[in-house]
């Protein structure tokens, strides 16, 4: 039993502390115009009921535009709307809308490369004295006029590509269409600059930061080695990508000074910088996190783990440990598949992962849900050969379509998610229970019990402020944390024997379970397989007595001795 201290330190805003994140994937979210593809006006639309299922913060998938060889990931201007989505007016009636209604918004920002379309990479494919020939990662041919080195892209094959014209190889990570910015160019720091203050300037209220540990590469340009063994979960695709220790392509020194930077400019707008950064290692991700980097970042080894007790112990305790409260928690991704599909399955998966999302709830730092996730929904059954995603259609694997699936809201034609063709089918598995509309008509559902969830989480103190993290069971199958004196919150991670029993003071007090057969008398706590629990150990934690925290006001940074 180890006892970790919470919130010691660190400048953010106020709204940020104590939030609850919600990943919109807006291709997929809602159509106004009948094209198949979600924009802008479907989300403002939608606000209100994420507003009412107690988020806080929307994040949204990239809306600027993009002729979407990666959905969006390959940014064709950073200030504009793509026209699928809408335009600039619809993005500020979002704002707009988001803002009246109490919540904020996070853009996505892809730094590490555009599209092959952009402007600025026109221009460098122009000549070697171009402009802007240095804003990208050009080398000279192997001396046998292969690749500079052996690094390969994420989406397979190699990260290079030979621009015959000017007789050099550029960049890419990711696909060829995505050339890498090269960050050792001072003016591309200055266009990261404007990006960045046109976008708080209009009243987005953050950024999701796109690969965030990918911007700066070995300056030797070195050959990564190959791994014997390919690591465990490094990145999913199975692909010539994991078969490499990425020592000099990923997360380099150098990485966080941009972001110390960009701090600067986010504090000055109460803005908040949240990255993308794939380092599954908390003590190498606790760089990227401070009060003068990212404010927060993804502990995405939380979408990693496995439906087993000692698993999620030791892999989320040391992120705590590590790095505080400044850790966002994905439940799921559009990266993903959804928690329910990896925790099982079906009604299987949907429980567990909303007694997951429980755990997540207790951590300090900020759970974020991916559009879905609060119905339970497991990933899509997509017929043979729809292949969108990059990944799938490269690599021949199953990609990241399912998870990115419509919306299913109602019992209308492509379950309420537009009147034309949708560009993803909406999967054969989904029927109309599935949707939000039945969903809200049915007391009990996934959706009522997350909303009543976050909506306790609200009224916690203990939860979202600075109360001690105490992991208190060390072993067996259940996974329990306290905050403070005064909450308790245990999982039972199922292991086929039966319901666990907890002993706990006379005086604690069921607030929430995930499922009703839960049960606590004279303290001792009765706890099914599968099922979580928050329990009120102390009669003050008790929500029935304790006000509603007061939402904090706008521009006010909260400094935390
Ligand atoms: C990030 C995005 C992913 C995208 C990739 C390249 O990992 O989440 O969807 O394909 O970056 O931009």
């Amino acid at each position: 039993m180890h006892t970790q201290q919470v919130g010691q330190h660190g400048r953010r805003p106020r709204w940020w502390r104590g939030a609850v994140g919600y990943e919109v994937y807006v291709r997929s979210f809602a159509d106004t115009d009948d094209d198949g593809i979600g924009d802008l006006p479907g989300v403002r639309g939608r606000l209100s009921y994420l507003a009412d299922l107690g988020v806080d913060v929307v994040w949204l998938t990239p809306v600027t535009p993009s002729p979407q060889r990666d959905h969006g990931y390959d940014v064709a201007d950073y200030l504009g709307v793509e026209p699928a989505y809408g335009t600039l007016d619809d993005l500020q009636d979002v704002l707009d809308t988001a803002h009246g209604l109490g919540l904020r918004v996070l853009m996505d920002l892809v730094p590490n490369h555009t599209s092959d379309l952009h402007p600025w990479f026109l221009d460098a494919c122009s000549g070697r004295d171009a402009d802007h020939r240095d804003f990208y990662v050009w080398r000279d041919p192997a001396p046998d006029g292969g690749p500079p080195n052996n690094w390969v892209s994420h989406f397979g094959g190699p990260a290079w590509t030979f621009h015959a014209p000017t007789g050099q190889y550029y960049m890419h990570l990711f696909l060829p269409e995505q050339p890498d910015l090269n960050w050792a160019e001072p003016r591309v720091w200055d266009a990261f600059d404007d990006i960045l203050t046109t976008w708080f300037e209009r009243g987005v209220d953050g950024v999701r930061i796109d690969v965030a540990h990918s911007l700066v590469e070995d300056p030797q340009f070195r050959d990564n080695p190959l791994l014997d063994t390919p690591p465990q979960g490094s990145g999913g695709t199975g692909s010539v990508f994991d078969r490499f220790a990425h020592i000099h392509d990923l997360d380099q020194p150098g990485v966080v000074d941009i972001y110390r930077r960009w701090r600067r400019i986010a504090d000055a707008h109460d803005a908040v910088l949240l990255g993308e950064v794939y380092v599954l290692d908390p003590t190498k991700l606790q760089r990227y996190v401070a009060d003068d980097a990212l404010h927060s970042a993804f502990a995405f080894d939380a979408i990693k783990v496995s439906w087993d007790a000692w698993e999620i112990r030791t892999t989320l305790g040391p992120y705590v440990a590590a790095c505080d409260d400044r850790l966002s928690w994905p439940l799921s991704s559009h990266d993903d598949p959804h928690a329910a599909q990896r925790f099982g399955g079906g009604e299987v998966g949907a429980r567990r992962a909303l007694a997951y999302l429980t755990l997540l709830c207790a951590l300090p730092g900020v759970p974020f849900l991916y559009q879905g996730d609060e119905l339970g929904l497991d990933d899509a059954v997509l017929p043979d050969g729809v292949a969108e995603d990059p990944i799938a259609v490269r690599l021949g694997v199953r990609g990241r379509d399912p998870q990115r699936s419509p919306m299913p809201w109602d019992d209308g034609p492509a379950l309420g998610f537009t009147t034309g063709t949708p560009w993803l089918p909406v999967g054969s598995n989904r029927t109309a229970t599935d949707t939000v509309v039945a969903q809200q008509q049915t007391p009990g559902s996934h959706l009522d019990a997350t909303t009543s969830l976050l909506s306790l989480r609200r009224r916690l103190p203990a939860l979202t402020g600075d109360a001690p993290l105490e992991w208190v069971v060390e072993e067996g199958p259940v996974v329990a944390v306290t905050r403070g004196d005064e909450v308790l919150v245990a999982l039972h991670v199922g292991d086929g024997e039966g319901d666990a029993r907890l002993v706990l003071p006379e005086e604690a007090r069921l607030l929430y379970a995930t499922d009703p057969a839960a049960f606590l008398v004279e303290g001792e706590l009765t706890l099914p397989e599968d099922v979580a629990v928050i329990v009120a150990l102390d009669p003050v934690a008790d929500p029935e007595t304790a006000p509603e925290a007061d939402p904090a006001p706008d521009g006010d940074i909260e400094e935390v001795p």
